[in-house]
């Protein structure tokens, strides 16, 4: 028998530093990558380019900025959905992922499309490529509200731009943080404080250990951390939920999307000098 992709965990709210997370979250992440893709592939499209469950896309969106002839990071690239649109756009891209089983997949879609996207595995806080090497560094969902170490990330991310450069990246809205993470009408009634930034942790039943985090930060908090890095951010988009579009992801759907903002995509340039 294939063992479950989530075994039985409790929910906590604790600190928990950066190596937990990411030990956590990379063994969570290769658990679940058969399910997700097959949950979420042809939604994402093996081509595609999504910024989050409400299907707003990057040919809609333009958060990148011109593609033609541009150098691309995807960090969190999962199997690499985006990158795999962006070089149809004329661009070269590269995935980082922390997740084995997630780069498995990017590979299996590299020979179905015949589009291949160079990826290594590898966690955001430490990217493994020379300074200013990208035009452009993105992130659709990807490591940033995985990792404890955000300003680490964000000066990763500034370290590898070149002067200029743009870094665009999507999220959960943080105004989530305050509702319980149910699709339905339970969903809609907020019960923790916006304020309150100790991680949402799930503990394995069995084990006691750690098996999953997210790191919550309010908008405040991504401001700072952004202009803190030299950074100017040029666009907040929050996608709203279209009409008749059905889809349930996790928490996200339509009967919470018509009152609440579910995603928050940001785009921030580094300063040119
Ligand atoms: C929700 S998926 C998003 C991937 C892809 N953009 C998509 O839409 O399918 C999040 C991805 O982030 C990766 N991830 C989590 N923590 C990470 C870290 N610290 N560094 C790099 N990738 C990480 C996971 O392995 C996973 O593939």
């Amino acid at each position: 028998m294939e063992p479950p992709t989530h075994p039985p965990f409790n929910v906590e709210r604790r600190e928990v530093d950066e190596r937990d997370s990411r030990v956590a979250n990379r063994q969570d992440w290769d658990r679940y990558a058969d399910e997700y893709q097959a949950t979420h592939g042809q939604f994402l499209g093996d081509i595609g380019f999504v910024w989050g469950p409400e299907g707003y896309t990057e040919a809609e969106a333009r958060i990148l900025g011109p593609l033609t002839g541009r150098r691309a990071l995807e960090v969190g690239c999962g199997a690499s959905q985006c990158s795999r649109w962006l070089i149809g756009q004329g661009a070269t891209a590269v995935g980082l992922d922390l997740s084995f089983r997630q780069l498995q997949h990017s590979r299996r879609i590299d020979d179905a499309t015949g589009i291949p996207v160079p990826t290594v595995q590898g966690t955001a806080t430490s990217l493994p490529f020379q300074d200013s090497s990208f035009d452009i560094v993105f992130s659709s969902f990807g490591a940033l509200q995985f990792v404890r170490d955000l300003a680490e990330t964000i000066a990763e991310v500034a370290r590898v731009l070149r002067p200029g450069g743009r870094f665009g990246f999507s999220i959960t809205h943080p105004t989530r943080w305050m509702f319980p993470d149910d699709p339905g009408e339970d969903g809609l009634l907020a019960s923790q404080s916006y304020w309150d930034r100790t991680p949402y942790v799930e503990v394995d039943e069995a084990t006691g250990e750690v098996s999953y985090v997210e790191h919550h930060r309010t908008l405040g908090d991504w401001v700072d951390l952004l202009a803190g890095h030299d950074f100017r951010i040029v666009r907040l988009d929050e996608p709203q939920w279209p009409l008749g579009h059905d889809r349930v992801w996790g928490g996200w759907s339509g009967v919470r999307g018509q009152f609440t903002p579910g995603t928050a995509i940001i785009a921030a340039d580094l300063d040119p000098r």
